[in-house]
């Protein structure tokens, strides 16, 4: 029998803010225990699916789709149930840390807070010893400076680790990172990146990990699904999507992928022409405007999940109609 203990079921999520579509159908499952990378440039819906989990997005959005958590959708859910499962089963971590931290009060006073009414914990003692505990957990040393601290008094990297603290703190199943490195040094960065892997390893927790570095969602995934344009594109194991993309747009993500570490990073991807925008009605492929490959069938039809190797169910797929083509 299938395991729901914590698997996450995103499917044919859409996201309508305004007159635009933001996001168009994303696609997302995630096993108890893994870790899934959500990949693809600046504006392609990665962060409004991540809310949508959360049940963070702004009031007018309009949703429709499903976000089945442990089998049930959060997208009917009251926002009491909403709210209970926030934190609790499921936390998120941000590219800016300030944005979980309250500049009022101490590290200590926050962690706290969690702990007492998140967790339930009502022993003082022990909410103590366990800040102290989750401080330490997430490489913080001086624990107990430290929760006499202030944000502003922490370095990115330590607000950083601040943050993931807290959100461990209410022993969540799942945990949402949204560009949680972006924001920081090279050096600090890996350190984050380690830690989280660590951490989701110790704590059987599973992971959505979302960027807009492949090399950095291949690094910290099992798996990883491509968003472009508010839709997944393509979804395989992180080892082989490195290998074997099969997406056009995988494929060129990987070759505008700087090589050399020295003039890295600096020069983002060049991929000819746009990310089409949310108001664009598109008919076809999201991606037919700037594929290499197009062909006319591209920009009549929406191509279906398309399972590989040639068909298979193993989970993997790229909705391009080239696999298609290949298998007939
Ligand atoms: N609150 C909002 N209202 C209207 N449009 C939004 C809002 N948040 C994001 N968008 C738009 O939705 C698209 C997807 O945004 P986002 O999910 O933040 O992308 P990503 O995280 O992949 O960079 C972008 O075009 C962005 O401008
Ligand atoms: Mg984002």
């Amino acid at each position: 029998m299938k395991d729901l203990s914590s698997s996450l079921e995103i499917r044919n999520l859409e996201i309508r803010i305004g007159s635009g579509t933001q996001v168009r159908s994303a696609d997302l499952v995630i096993e108890p225990g893994r870790s899934m990378g959500v990949v693809g440039e600046s504006g392609s819906g990665k962060s409004l699916t991540a809310l949508a989990i959360m049940g963070l997005l702004p009031e007018t959005a309009k949703v429709s789709g499903e976000v089945n958590w442990q089998g049930e959708n959060l997208l009917r859910a009251s926002a009491d149930r909403r709210r209970e499962i926030r934190g609790r089963e499921i936390a998120m971590i941000f590219q800016d840390p300030m944005s979980s931290l309250n500049p009022a009060f101490t590290v200590g006073f926050q962690i706290d807070e969690v702990l007492k009414f998140r967790l339930g914990l009502k022993s003082k003692s022990q909410r103590r010893e366990r800040a102290l505990k989750l401080l330490s957990d997430v490489g913080i040393p001086a624990a107990e400076e430290r929760l006499k601290a202030y944000p502003h008094q922490l370095s990115g990297g330590m607000s950083q680790r601040v943050s993931i603290a807290m959100a461990l703190a209410g022993e969540p199943k799942l945990l949402i990172a949204d560009e949680p490195t972006t924001a920081l040094d090279v050096t600090v960065q890996m350190q984050i990146l380690d830690l989280l892997t660590e951490i989701k390893r110790d704590r059987g927790m599973s992971m959505l990990f979302v960027t807009h570095d492949l090399a950095v969602a291949a690094r910290v995934c099992d798996e990883i699904s491509v968003f472009y344009a508010g839709r997944t594109v393509e979804k395989a194991a992180a080892s082989d999507l490195l290998k074997h993309p099969r997406h056009p747009y995988t494929e060129a993500l990987l070759r505008a992928r700087p090589h050399d570490s020295n003039e890295a990073r600096k020069k983002l991807f060049s991929i000819p022409g746009t990310v089409p925008r949310p108001s664009n009605i598109i008919k076809g492929c999201v991606f037919a405007s700037r594929c290499e490959k197009v062909f006319p069938l591209c920009t009549e039809r929406v191509p279906e999940k398309f399972g590989f190797p040639s068909g298979s169910a193993d989970g993997s797929y790229a909705r391009c109609f080239l696999l298609q083509k290949e298998s007939l």
